[in-house]
């Protein structure tokens, strides 16, 4: 059995004993395949990751020449940490990873970058610009356009008045940080704006934002408007004030707009907006195909935002054929 063959069976067997995933299309193991492209996912418990890894799996779909190998992290660091070795010592032609962490992850890429393996690091950052590529969302353009838009319904510049509850992502990502500190470029300068919560994380959550949020709700009589650093904690803390009764008086902004959830909530008036953050699976393994086919590739590739409100959640749902 040749070197390869050997670790195809080994990932045969990963398949059978920790749920790692081969895609492609047709026989994974036919021997027309040129690339072997590890994707090193951080969890697969959040629905915007669920998509993330369909996009992947369908453009892999469409690439007969590459095998792709996908890792679930199951949202721990050591596991996402573990799943990277494993793909290294596969002798993956790229990989691609979408960290947990940031700095937990940080390692063990550039132990990839070290065996010249390309990296294409996606929607979440790591400490290092030695990466061939990176793929997402500009985090504090989106944030800027929630914090604009808070602005808006709390009655426009210089007379916006409210208290604001920020439900932060994980604090080991730079998304929330960006999402944080792009929203504040703008509502930081309206004297008539509060902050109810210091620095709270729901860690991407829809339960643990409902926790946070019931408490903000015990605490706090008024509440005019909850900014979630993604669209299953603004749900949760929608949730979360339905159930005492007080959802009408408040706005809920969130951030993905998944069809099937953040669009299809603001089209149920549940939430007030939501701002499309694409998941980089198709684009990212565009990109991957591109460079080991000898393509000059960019080294930040930024994908596209849109704000999804009242006035537009059924066009989008339409556009997506639902
Ligand atoms: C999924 C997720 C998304 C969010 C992104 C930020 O894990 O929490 O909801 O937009 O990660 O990295």
């Amino acid at each position: 059995m040749k070197r390869r063959d050997l670790f195809r069976l080994a990932a045969l067997s990963a398949v059978l004993v920790s749920g790692t995933m081969l895609a492609g299309s047709g026989d994974a193991f036919a021997q027309d395949k040129k690339w072997k492209v590890g994707f090193s996912q951080a969890t697969t418990i959040e629905p915007w990751r669920a998509q993330f890894n369909k996009d992947i799996i369908a453009e892999a779909a469409k690439h007969p020449d590459v095998e792709l190998i996908i890792t679930d992290g199951e949202d721990k660091t050591e596991k996402q940490v573990a799943d990277v070795e494993n793909l290294i010592r596969q002798e993956v032609d790229a990989l691609l990873v979408s960290p947990k962490e940031s700095a937990g992850l940080t390692g063990v890429v550039q132990q990839a970058i070290d065996a010249k393996i390309p990296v294409f690091v996606l929607d979440r950052n790591v400490e290092t610009d030695q990466y061939t590529q990176f793929v997402g969302g500009d985090n504090v353009l989106i944030g800027k356009a929630a914090g604009e838009y808070a602005v808006e319904l709390l009655g426009g510049p210089g007379k916006a008045q409210g208290t604001v509850v920020e439900i932060w992502g994980g604090m080991g990502t730079q998304p929330a940080h960006d999402r944080h500190n792009g929203f504040h470029e703008f509502t930081d300068k309206e004297p008539g704006i509060k902050y109810l919560l210091d620095k709270q994380s729901g860690d991407w959550k829809q339960d643990q934002a409902y926790n946070l949020m019931a408490n903000a709700l015990k605490n706090n009589e008024k509440i005019d408007l909850v900014y979630g650093h993604n669209d299953p904690m603004a749900y949760g803390a929608y949730l979360a004030a339905k159930d005492v009764g007080r959802e009408k008086e408040i706005k809920f902004i969130g951030i993905d707009a998944l069809p099937g959830e953040g669009v299809t909530w603001v089209k149920n008036g549940e939430l007030t907006a939501t701002f499309l953050y694409a998941t980089p699976g198709a684009e990212g393994l565009r990109q991957a195909i591109k460079h080991l086919n000898g393509e000059k590739v960019e080294k930040t590739i930024v994908l596209p935002t849109e704000k999804v409100t009242a006035e537009n959640a059924e066009a989008v749902l339409k556009e997506k054929g639902l």
